[in-house]
């Protein structure tokens, strides 16, 4: 007889920092230099889709990343977050003779981006929150996105933010241990639902500098970093909670372009330098400073992870004339095509 398959499947969305996490204190547990602060987006097409199963008849325990095989237990961060679920699954277990004893079984966890490798978006956010809700659902866990939140952080710090929609702030917290590094939400969509984005794809290609090896050497080289993170990120995340409260546009869009292009001058501040941004990404920082010029006020926003795509910013009501002007610019690219100046992603590395 086949033996009993214990499964469950969720998905988990991308999210998009406007405020930047950049530097670990300490790296093994993922703890963050500062907070951060996120918007999730909300698209259907933009999301990871994972199945978390157990069974008696299952090995090891096994991850299928887009069609990729890896062994869990080889992964230090994967296995980090199996072994906190199952422990605390085991604590259930314990306390009700009543359950299944599926803590003792092997894992095997199937996880598919259903947006393109060449939208050019770092999946691991949407991939290890992913991760992580499958399995404590399939452990029958009755956490809180904030609890959940502390594992998914030890897989890929900006992950913590991908269990909430809406706007989310990771507060880095204070104690060695991690227990109060997790994300929080600030307000959900439905608080300022006119809020769109535009990812333009300035290189598909997978980035030079991880974000771990390049967070490392911030943090040892960069002394506009130390003012960063003492000085100026506090009081900005204060600053973009309040935007955000009171749906000031023009707040959130200048907090969110000082900060990325803050993010990116410690890059240039790091010894040897790390260069994100290309020349395309340049152009497009020019075009928005122009969409905000004729506008008269500012409309768009522009924002960089560790990489050359931008993610733009703007309200609905604006929609037409950004999409329209961004559409000028780079009406070759792929992406506009069945997107009625809609995009989720267009790529623009042959502008
Ligand atoms: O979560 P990681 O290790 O991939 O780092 C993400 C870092 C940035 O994307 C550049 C900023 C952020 O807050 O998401």
């Amino acid at each position: 007889m086949a033996e009993k398959v214990y499964q469950c499947t969720v998905s988990a969305p991308v999210n998009i920092a406007v405020i930047k996490y950049w530097g670990k204190r300490d790296v093994g547990l993922n703890l963050p230099t500062n907070s951060s602060l996120s918007v999730t987006l909300s698209q259907d097409d933009l999301r990871t889709v994972t199945t978390a199963s157990c069974s008696k008849s299952f090995e090891k325990d096994t991850l299928w990343l887009n069609g990729h095989v890896e062994d869990i237990s080889t992964s230090k961060r994967l296995s980090v977050c199996v072994e906190e679920l199952r422990s605390a699954r085991q604590g259930l277990e314990k306390e009700d003779d009543s359950l299944d004893k599926i803590s003792q079984l092997k894992l095997h966890v199937v996880s598919k981006n259903n947006f393109p490798t060449a939208a050019g978006l770092a999946s691991s956010a949407a991939g290890y929150a992913a991760f992580t809700e499958a399995v404590a659902r399939l452990y029958g866990l009755p956490w809180t996105p904030t609890q959940l939140s502390r594992i998914a952080r030890q897989g890929s710090g900006s992950a913590c933010r991908s269990l909430f929609g809406g706007y989310v702030a990771w507060e880095m917290g204070e104690l060695h241990s991690g227990a109060d590094s997790v994300a929080v939400q600030v307000e959900p969509v439905e608080h300022w639902p006119e809020m769109r984005v535009a990812i333009m794809v300035a290189s598909a290609a997978k980035k030079g500098v991880s974000s771990t090896s390049g967070m490392q050497s911030t943090v040892a080289s960069s002394t506009l970093f130390q003012k960063r993170v003492k000085n100026i990120v506090p009081e900005r995340m204060q600053a973009m909670k309040q935007a955000i409260r009171k749906h000031d546009f023009e707040t959130f869009a200048k907090l969110t372009m000082t900060d990325s292009n803050q993010f990116h001058a410690c890059c240039l501040d790091t010894f040897p330098p790390i260069f994100y941004l290309n020349d395309t990404s340049r152009a497009i920082i020019r075009v928005v400073e122009n969409i905000n010029a004729a506008a008269g006020k500012t409309v768009a926003a522009y924002t960089f992870d560790a990489g050359p795509n931008a993610v733009v910013y703007f309200l609905e009501e604006n929609s037409a004339y950004v999409l329209d002007t961004l559409y000028a610019v780079s009406r070759n690219a792929q992406g506009w095509e069945d997107s009625e100046r809609n995009p989720t992603s267009v790529k623009i590395d042959d502008v």
